[in-house]
């Protein structure tokens, strides 16, 4: 086993945030994360599991061990009558995967193309986009327990898949309640290594988002007529029209959660600003569009140092630094904390950051 000492992690996050990790493991297989756990010293010592790096600020030196996920791998594991079962090793790239399993005509991602990071963060995070969420698609999960060295497989109910939510994200209890690692929070305990993809024999394509919708109509098309590969690349050129690519511009995606509200709520807000995007959701909340109220706070555009809020799409904070000058995770977060005031002092909601800040 090869442990990286002081290893520069600026290209290992999307952000583009120059921090260091002081010990790092590459994890290619179960065997790398076990030899770490047969380690003395290592075993005990804090970890952090680091994927494709896109939903994370770093505003300093990274302490803890850094596990490194570059589980590689993607084939056909098994079929039923309904859906193609596609087992992908948790270091794959996102992106890839959703263009390869559309090449093998194994269709159902596409809403997600162009969504940077690995195959392993996105049930993390329950990644989605343009109507259709990880969960939609997800069958199990491979993982390994940090403590214990016990591999398990969870489903998507042990998931406890929500909005950009999961297991993953909830710290364990403090005392092991004894029944072992499932259905408790896995933050910091679980390595995903493997995830299986259940794709539909049946495909239906997923409209109904309005920039879909738009396009659908300019094209003359019905819902008939759109095929995978046409959705895919729509997904692409509307993602590609407004985010900005990481690999040119740093950044984190949507760096805040969309609100959820009461109606009551919404209603004393849409009295006050009517043009307010709000959508129903069928559990009786409103979600608020998080960019939108940032957009009414007149953030679009505007920096704090060298973070900054993208000039189109104001959910998304960017590093306006160079390469060689880089944002902080410090600018970052300043930025962030100066938004979150402003929409609470203009609408009285609290915005949620959506990545990891370590
Ligand atoms: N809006 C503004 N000003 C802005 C930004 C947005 O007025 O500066 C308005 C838009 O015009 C639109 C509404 O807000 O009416 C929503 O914007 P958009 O359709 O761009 O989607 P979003 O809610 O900002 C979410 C996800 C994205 C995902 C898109 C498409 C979250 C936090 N973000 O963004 O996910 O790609 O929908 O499905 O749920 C991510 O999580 O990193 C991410 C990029």
């Amino acid at each position: 086993m090869l442990v990286e000492k002081q290893l520069a992690l600026q290209p290992y996050n999307t952000f583009g945030i120059a921090a260091k990790a002081q010990e790092l493991v590459r994890v290619r297989g179960l065997e790398d994360v076990q030899a770490v756990l047969a380690d003395p010293v290592l075993r005990s010592r804090p970890k952090f599991v680091l994927g494709g790096g896109s939903n994370l600020v770093l505003t300093g030196d990274v302490k803890p061990l850094v596990l490194k996920v570059e589980v590689a791998g993607r084939h056909l594991a098994s079929e039923t009558d309904r859906h193609w079962i596609v087992e992908v090793g948790a270091g794959e790239n996102w992106h890839d995967l959703v263009a390869w399993s559309l090449a093998q005509g194994w269709p159902g991602l596409e809403n997600m193309a162009l969504i940077p990071g690995s195959v392993g963060a996105s049930p993390v995070q329950n990644i989605g986009a343009y109507g259709v969420e990880l969960q939609d698609r997800f069958d199990s999960l491979d993982a390994i327990d940090l403590q214990t060295g016990q591999v398990f497989t969870l489903n998507a109910a042990q998931c406890a898949f929500g909005y950009r939510d999961s297991v993953f994200k909830h710290a364990p209890p403090l005392e092991s309640s004894g029944e072992g690692v499932r259905g408790m929070g896995l933050a910091g305990r679980a390595l995903i290594l493997r995830v299986r993809f259940a794709l539909p024999k049946r495909w239906k394509p997923v409209l109904g988002y309005a920039d879909l919708e738009r396009r659908m109509a300019q094209e003359g098309l019905s819902a008939a007529e759109v095929t995978p590969e046409r959705l895919f690349h729509w997904v692409c050129e509307i993602r590609r029209a407004k985010l900005p690519d990481p690999a040119v511009l740093g950044n984190a995606g949507s760096f805040f959660k969309n609100p959820t509200v009461s109606p009551e709520q919404c209603a004393d807000i849409i009295a006050r600003d009517p043009k307010v995007v709000h959508y129903p959701m069928p559990d009786g909340g409103i979600k608020l569009a998080a960019g939108w109220l940032i957009d009414a706070c007149g953030w679009k555009g505007k920096s704090v140092g060298r973070a900054g809020v993208y000039e189109k799409q104001a959910l998304v904070l960017v590093n306006r630094g160079g390469p060689n000058d880089p944002v902080t995770g410090g600018e970052v977060m300043t930025l962030a904390r100066a938004i979150q005031t402003s929409v609470y002092e203009r609408f009285g909601l609290r915005l949620e950051p959506e990545p990891v800040v370590l």
